[in-house]
């Protein structure tokens, strides 16, 4: 561990099957008006809605309600979103629903007192909010993103064909607390499930590979990669297995509550090359990873070999004997393979809605990050996205 760093993490966790009993201590903390923000509709069918609002009112609250922000949420649904607050004189916004509606409570959050544009400010700029900002908390329906202990917020500019992610460094505008009860991700359909599953295993792979240091968090993350894969399996085959969404839940949590991530430089390029398919596709978040995380794995694997010869015999098991370090890295990532395909994940950006002539806009929404094992050329990255097709 050779990084220097400073950790903090304020969000107060309440985890469980009586976990919704945690809004009964929050709530007192703040003021009378709450905005309640959720998607398109799923709370109300599940009946998380109902009991929301019962604690809301129970506990003397005004309720303004901010709905439909959908998965992938838009600026334009952001600028709505900040009328609406501002109207409500917000006091508190609960979110409740995935990642997207956390994500989304947070941009409200650091633009509801700005007179500045935000998506020009925050997701452009990538600046720090210089407002007051509202908190947020979370009670969350669907899991992958950690949104609920994180500073993450991402937004997709459909006319500008970007979806950009600014991870706040400023701890309050992490959620002030977050509300984790497994038994409100069962009503979730397989496809988001697995979507969500891979959305958690590729976050630890982003900051696995990535440094050549010895690092305790590389060997937390083993152990949180060998939990999912093994729960996933669990969960597949039923998803009502509460010891499996449970671990899978906390999984989620860990894989990006900012504390593995703790003095690395991590990697984040199958994210950018991820987002970029979204920003086009409007496609689910997890699939997008899935379908490009082969061919940048195999691309890249040659220059940090020692890393994914590693992942493959503490994560996957393979035995190294009598193999050169190629074919230990490469049954590692096959293994993989094999596992996102019981999952029954997306394996291709063509069954997302990408074609070969958007290969140019793909190649541009693609930010180029540092902290890999290789830094990619523009040519690099349309080579990634053609093997993707
Ligand atoms: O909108 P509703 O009707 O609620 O339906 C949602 C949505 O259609 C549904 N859903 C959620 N909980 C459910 C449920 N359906 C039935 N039962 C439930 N209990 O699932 C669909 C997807 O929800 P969404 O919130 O979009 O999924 P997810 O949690 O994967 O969030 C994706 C967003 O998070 C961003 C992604 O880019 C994407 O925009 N990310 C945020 C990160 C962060 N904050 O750190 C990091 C991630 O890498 C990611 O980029
Ligand atoms: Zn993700």
């Amino acid at each position: 561990m050779l990084g220097n760093f400073t950790y903090c993490n304020p969000t107060k966790l309440y985890f469980g099957k009586d976990a919704l009993d945690g809004l009964n201590k929050e709530l007192p903390k703040y003021g009378k008006n709450v905005l309640l923000v959720y998607g398109g509709g799923s709370i109300k069918k599940n009946g998380i809605y109902d009991k929301v609002v019962a604690i809301l009112k129970a506990n003397g609250k005004e309720i303004f309600e901010d709905a439909g922000v959908m998965p992938n949420p838009t600026v334009q649904k952001l600028y709505e979103g900040i009328e609406r607050a501002r109207k409500a004189k917000a006091d508190l916004i609960l979110a409740v629903g995935g990642g997207s509606v956390c994500d989304y409570a947070k941009a409200v959050s650091v633009s509801v007192n700005c007179e500045e544009d935000p998506w020009e400010k925050y997701y452009i700029r990538f600046e720090e909010p210089a407002c007051e900002t509202l908190p947020v908390g979370c009670v969350l329906t669907m899991v992958g993103t950690g949104s609920e202990m994180n500073g993450g917020s991402v937004i997709t500019n459909r006319e500008a064909k970007l979806k950009i992610g600014h991870v706040f460094a400023d701890e309050k505008i992490f959620p002030r607390f977050s509300v984790l009860d497994p038994e409100f991700t069962y009503t979730l359909p397989k496809y988001q499930m697995v979507a969500g599953f891979y959305d958690i295993m590729s976050h630890i792979m982003e900051q696995y590979f990535s440094g050549e240091d010895d690092s305790m968090s590389d060997y937390i993350m083993e152990g949180l990669i060998r939990s999912l894969v093994h729960s996933s399996r669990v969960a597949v085959k039923n998803p009502t297995d509460y010891e499996a969404r449970s671990n899978i839940m906390w999984t989620a949590t860990w894989a990006l509550n900012t504390l593995v991530a703790k003095g690395k430089d991590t990697d984040w390029e199958v994210h950018m090359l991820g987002q970029a398919v979204g920003a086009l596709t409007d496609a689910t978040h997890g699939m997008t990873l899935a379908a490009v995380s082969l061919p940048y794995y195999r691309h890249i694997m040659p220059y940090g070999l020692a890393k994914f010869k590693r992942f493959a015999e503490n994560v996957w098991d393979v035995s190294p004997d009598g193999k050169t370090d190629e074919q230990v890295a490469e049954e590692g990532l096959r293994a993989m393979e094999g596992w996102m395909k019981e999952l029954g994940l997306v394996m291709n950006i063509s069954d997302l809605g990408a074609n070969e002539g958007m290969l140019d806009d793909l190649v541009n929404a693609t930010l180029v990050m540092t902290g890999g094992y290789k830094v990619l050329t523009k040519e690099e990255i349309g080579q990634i996205f053609k093997e993707s097709l």
